[in-house]
């Protein structure tokens, strides 16, 4: 019999404060780890040629969880297919849950992750909105970082060069009932990937959709499920084929401006009724997900003390009157991919607006505060700017 107790996490953010199913059975555990090297490395593409989530390292972590006995031993196995009943119920009712984080090269050889607490923090809150079971972080943090020495000679060295992690949580339990599930897999795979903007900043035009809603109150928004990306491809499409390069998501009659495509948004304009410059982008009232990059940002940003900084709901009339009366300064996306992703322009309903990127250097391809933010957390994600948020894996 599996006994279940709620153990509230001691989050900041209110996202963060659902309750995790921990189980008294086994918890993860690093030191229980096996190891099997693959005996054929796999063909390395020139990292110049590299494109996001196409190839994969040598090696995988997978950890097995049941109702009965909890986590078993963690296993670093050759990367390869894996075997699961089709009756598993992550392919009918798509109990899975997945994370998005990357490791780094710095200048010293060294192994580096950026916030990896925070995704340990996320992915039991996507977890548990799904019945599925809670991952020790701690524990689970080593056995990624076991997994990293092991395929150290995937991470590409450079700047904006590094190695995606995608950890992943599915039903493995074959059962064709919406019930919670019995048997679970843990797994992480690791993608080379090169710099989002190989040639230099590219803003994007976004297509503000008042038709397709990504997230409401209630629903699965704070949370990285699979069904919360499978939804949004068909939108996505659309936009592409209309020549945008994302959806910038809406929600409600008074058009609140939730998320852009797979980032959280922020706008840096000037305040209508203080005429201060203020960056403002939407709270964490679970309808957005808790960006690793989003919270880095508004944190650096409130620490500059030069300019306001508000997490607040606003709408999209907010910020069509922005660009109309001329008080947008500048507009970005974040998130781990991009770090940033500059804004020129948005459509909403056949009416194009022009979103400045730097005023005063017309050449420029992304603004100011844009390229600050990039540069200062590229700089502590490759341990140039000394910052406790940098992490280096040890290697012994
Ligand atoms: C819907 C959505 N919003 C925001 C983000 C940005 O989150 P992070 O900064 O943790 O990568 C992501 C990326 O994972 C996302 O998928």
């Amino acid at each position: 019999m599996n006994f279940l107790r709620k153990v509230p996490l001691p989050r900041t953010s209110n996202v963060f404060s659902r309750p995790v199913f921990r189980s008294f059975s086994s918890g993860i555990d690093a030191s229980k780890m096996t190891t099997t090297l693959t005996t054929q490395t796999k063909e390395r593409i020139p990292k110049e040629d590299l494109k996001f989530g196409q190839s994969f390292s040598d090696h995988m972590l997978e950890i097995d969880w049941e109702m009965k006995d909890g986590w078993g031993a963690p296993r670093i196995v050759p990367y390869g297919n894996m075997s699961i009943s089709p009756a598993a119920s992550v392919f009918h009712y798509a109990l899975e849950c997945f994370e998005g984080m990357k490791a780094y090269k710095d200048a010293d050889n060294n192994i580096r992750m950026f916030r990896p607490d925070k995704n340990m923090q996320r992915l039991n809150s996507s977890a548990s909105r799904l019945s599925l079971p809670a991952v020790d972080e701690d524990q689970f943090l080593e056995c990624i970082k076991k997994l990293l020495v092991v395929d150290k000679s995937w991470i590409p060295e450079g700047q904006g060069y590094s190695l995606y992690i995608r950890p992943t949580l599915i039903s493995t339990h074959p059962y064709i009932g919406v019930a919670a599930a019995q048997n679970a897999r843990l797994f992480v795979i690791c993608s080379p990937v090169g710099p989002y903007y190989p040639g230099g900043f590219a803003p994007v035009k976004l297509l503000a959709d008042p038709a397709n809603t990504r997230a409401w109150p209630g629903g699965t928004g704070d949370t990285k499920i699979g069904g919360n990306y499978a939804m949004g491809i068909g939108p996505g499409q659309d936009a592409i084929k209309k020549g945008y390069a994302q959806c910038l998501w809406l929600f409600g009659d008074d058009l609140q401006v939730t998320e852009v495509g797979t980032m959280n948004q922020f706008w840096f304009w000037k305040n209508k009724e203080t005429g201060r410059p203020e960056l403002v982008t939407a709270p964490l009232d679970g309808t957005i997900l808790p960006g690793v990059t989003r919270d880095s940002i508004l944190k650096l940003c409130r620490s500059f003390g030069e300019f306001d900084v508000t997490e607040r709901q606003y709408t999209l009339h907010e910020v069509m009157d922005a660009c109309t009366e001329g008080r947008m300064i500048e507009a970005f996306g974040a998130g781990t991919a991009a770090i940033v992703a500059p804004v020129n322009g948005f459509t909403y309903l056949g009416q194009d607006f022009n979103v400045p990127l730097d005023s005063d250097d017309p050449s420029a391809m992304a603004g100011k505060l844009t390229m600050r933010m990039a540069d200062t957390i590229q700089g502590i994600q490759y341990g140039e700017i000394p910052h406790e948020w940098s992490v280096v894996v040890p290697e012994n």
